[in-house]
């Protein structure tokens, strides 16, 4: 093998995204012991910092996950939902259906309320649902990568809470793009993870959890180990992780958040991102056939997904993948199972533009320039 094979391509899919050279420099600093001094030297700064990017204090714990957002996700169903309990599982799309697998694959009561792919949630079938299925909790996605829809977090917290459930955001695609405001969001946890919007690599599962909901999950038998939030409150509370973290990750994370907090500015990192939306809907409109999935007020400030014109294959798309890696680049051709059931319903495929992280409006830019004419042969 040779890592001369490795190539450097300038990631333009939706997470992992393009990392900036002084983050893969500081994969060079030093290994460290994690029950040792020089753990929070880097944890503390990441654990505040990550609160002030949320529009968060005290009011929400932060515990980090080894692993991903997943694991982050799946501690929150197994922690917070008791035996006998119904878990609503809110859907628009494939993230909104990974929260209900994981529900159902531990062995909660679980019930789905599903939307079709570019919808966002509606308010009235959500309350006719919490009428119904008289949930504990509620999972929901904030942002949905595979069809860059954006839901209205604050409104879909206060219909849940009105309901006496607990919300359970995922918000892995979109932390650290744009503003959360957490402590007014109605969120009971918010999960995310490294290697999207705060382009770090992954490695880490974050999750924010309110004070009700560690008094919650007290009370809920069988949280497992690493999936219980209780146990990882302990070392949280203390900066550390309950399990040996990846030190390269913690190095790097600690001087990105010092970036976002302290260099770039919070703002203007989340103004950037509405920027790079911006330009990437001028792209879409500014080609014929083309159109924007998401409805106008839930266009994601991450992720833009778009209806290609009829004819145009998931075949086809492979090619302009091949091609933009030619030029450097990797495409994201859609979201593979979602294009695959379009496909065969007859219906349009869909395309993903990632702008999302550390890239730039002017490599978004050539980006896309560079796509144009993949995408008009
Ligand atoms: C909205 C959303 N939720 C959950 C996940 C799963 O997160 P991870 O891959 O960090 O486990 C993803 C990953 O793409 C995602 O986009």
């Amino acid at each position: 093998m040779s890592t001369q094979d490795f190539a450097d391509l300038t990631l333009f899919i939706t997470g992992p995204t393009y990392i900036r050279p002084e983050i893969r420099e500081a994969g060079q600093l030093p290994e460290f012991g994690h029950r040792d001094a020089e753990n929070v030297k880097r944890f503390g700064p990441i654990m505040s910092g990550l609160r002030e990017i949320a529009g968060c204090a005290a009011d929400y714990h932060v515990i980090l996950f080894n692993g991903s957002g997943s694991n982050a996700m799946e501690a929150t169903v197994r922690s917070l939902v008791a035996d006998g309990e119904c878990v609503l599982n809110v859907s628009v799309g494939a993230f909104g259906d990974l929260y209900h697998k994981m529900a159902v694959q531990n062995g909660k009561k679980a019930a789905q309320l599903k939307f079709a792919p570019g919808e966002a949630i509606d308010l009235a079938r959500l309350e006719a649902a919490l009428n119904e299925h008289k949930p504990a909790c509620v999972t929901f996605t904030h942002n949905e990568t595979s069809t860059g829809v954006m839901n209205d977090m604050k409104a879909v917290c206060a219909l849940v809470r009105k309901h006496g459930a607990l919300p359970l955001v995922d918000g892995v695609s979109i932390f650290g793009g744009a503003a959360l405001d957490l402590s007014a969001s109605g969120a009971a946890t918010y999960a995310t993870s490294t290697q999207k919007s705060l382009a770090l690599p992954a490695g880490f599962g974050i999750l924010f959890v309110s004070d009700e909901a560690v008094e919650k999950a007290k009370k809920v038998q069988n949280r497992g180990f690493t999936t219980d939030i209780i146990g990882q409150l302990g070392r949280a509370q203390k900066n550390q992780t309950l399990t040996t973290p990846n030190t390269t990750l913690a190095n790097q994370m600690a001087v990105q958040v010092d970036y976002i907090i302290n260099t770039e500015g919070i703002q203007n990192r989340f103004a950037r991102h509405i920027v790079m939306r911006d330009l990437t809907h001028a792209f879409v409109r500014s080609l014929p056939g083309f159109e924007l999935l998401a409805p106008e007020g839930h266009r994601s400030p991450t992720v833009t997904a778009v209806r290609v014109p009829a004819g145009m294959t998931m075949a086809r798309l492979k090619n302009v993948k091949e091609a933009m890696r030619a030029k450097g680049y990797l495409f994201d051709p859609g979201y593979g199972k979602l294009n695959t059931d379009l496909e065969e319903a007859g219906q349009r495929v869909l395309i993903r533009l990632g702008h999302m992280g550390d890239v730039t409006p002017d490599m978004v830019s050539a980006y896309l320039e560079a796509l144009r004419p993949e995408l008009l042969k």
